[in-house]
């Protein structure tokens, strides 16, 4: 008989080493901007960012691998994972995806593996997608993985409405069958998109509309291009309602939550939806300050985080709610989980894939 829910059993994280305050960022890229903006209208003190030979794929599966150590440090025995989902908008390749490969340097070649692109919803995304298959009973162990390298592909150094928020990195979660009063148990979700905005946030070049290099186009364009302050606002109205339903579908009001991890934008925007939705400073949980805007990647880095430093407890009514490019939203409720998170250096690609 299919199981009522997943559970998130193990977690992962991957940084890249190089870590870069604002000032050198500034200094580096001859930005026009200033540190003191920078903390005061984002939030953002450094990041972490990927040199030129590590990528996507790299943190991916150094942040699974940890996800399946944690799992196994918990379960007593490993677990081998049977789907791997990868959450990411900057993928090593244009084709093919990602996963497969990544779901190989784990050592389950075989195993079924894809991409999900979603933007900065991606992690939500791709969790409503394992909970489902698990509760129709096509897989039992998905390995969930959200993992971006935006500095090194998608961001224009230069450009300072969106080199001053992003960051690299992965996180990733292990799930198994459960049910739904367990720590881990992922409980109601609530996704949405509105494709009429998707030029707020936008890479204007390099896919089929207009190919790189075709007439019109320009140097840059394959650089992601951001209205800020549209985005802000969508960002804002659309995590809170989407939080608000997923409440609702669990039974939840916004004073059971006692564990708020939100996309990790913008400080004021965290702050914004947390406000609407009556949270209290304390139980608001993120790493914003030293990671930046991580992409598909934050929710995971947050909630490994939290467990990390103890911020939440095994069994806490949590809520996780996303917002990016698309514009794609969701929101996701679960009980905090048991797991301790492991963290591994991004994992080096000396194993091609056989020619
Ligand atoms: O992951 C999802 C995708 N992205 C986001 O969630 C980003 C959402 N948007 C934001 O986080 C904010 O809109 C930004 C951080 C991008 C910009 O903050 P803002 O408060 O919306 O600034 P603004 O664009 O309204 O500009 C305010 C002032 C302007 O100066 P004046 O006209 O008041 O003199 C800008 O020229 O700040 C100036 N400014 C800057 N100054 C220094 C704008 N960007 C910068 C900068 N450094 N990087």
């Amino acid at each position: 008989m299919p199981a009522t829910t997943a559970v998130l059993c193990g977690l992962g994280a991957s940084l890249p080493q190089q870590a870069v305050s604002n000032s050198r960022l500034i200094a580096d890229n001859r930005l026009d901007s200033d540190d003191q903006w920078i903390l005061q209208r984002t939030g953002i003190a450094s990041r972490h960012m990927a040199d030129a030979r590590t990528s996507t794929g790299d943190l991916a599966t150094a942040a699974g691998r940890a996800a399946l150590d944690s799992a196994a440090e918990l379960a007593g025995t490993r677990i081998h994972p049977d789907i791997v989902l990868l959450a990411t908008t900057t993928p090593d390749h244009r084709c093919p995806a990602t996963a497969p490969e990544v779901a190989h340097r784990l050592g389950h070649t075989g195993t079924p593996a894809l991409d999900l692109s979603a933007a900065c919803a991606g992690f939500v995304y791709a969790l409503t997608v394992a909970r489902a298959l698990i509760t129709a009973g096509h897989c039992t162990h998905p390995l969930v993985i959200g993992a971006e390298t935006y500095t090194t592909t998608l961001i224009d150094p230069h450009d300072r409405d969106t080199a001053i928020l992003f960051g690299d990195g992965a996180g990733a979660a292990l799930l198994r069958p459960g049910t739904p009063t367990e720590p881990g148990a992922l409980q109601a979700a609530d996704l949405g998109s509105d494709g009429a905005r998707a030029a707020y946030a936008q890479v204007p070049a390099g896919g089929s509309r207009t190919p790189l290099g075709a007439p019109g186009t320009h140097p840059g364009d394959h650089h992601l291009r951001m209205n800020g302050r549209a985005v802000y606002t969508q960002a804002v109205r659309r995590m809170t309602s989407s939080a608000l339903t997923a409440l609702e579908k669990t039974g939840w009001t916004t004073h059971d939550v006692e564990a708020f991890i939100s996309h990790q934008a913008n400080q004021r925007i965290i702050d914004a939806v947390a406000d609407r939705l009556h949270i209290p400073a304390a139980r608001r949980h993120g790493n914003l300050r030293e990671l930046g805007n991580t992409a598909a990647a934050s929710i995971p880095l947050a909630l490994a985080d939290a467990a990390t430093r103890r911020a939440a407890h095994p069994g806490q009514r949590t809520l996780l709610t996303g917002f990016g490019a698309g514009l794609a939203w969701g929101s996701h409720t679960l009980l905090f989980p048991e797991a301790r998170p492991r963290t591994l250096p991004p994992h080096p690609h000396d194993d091609k894939a056989t020619p």
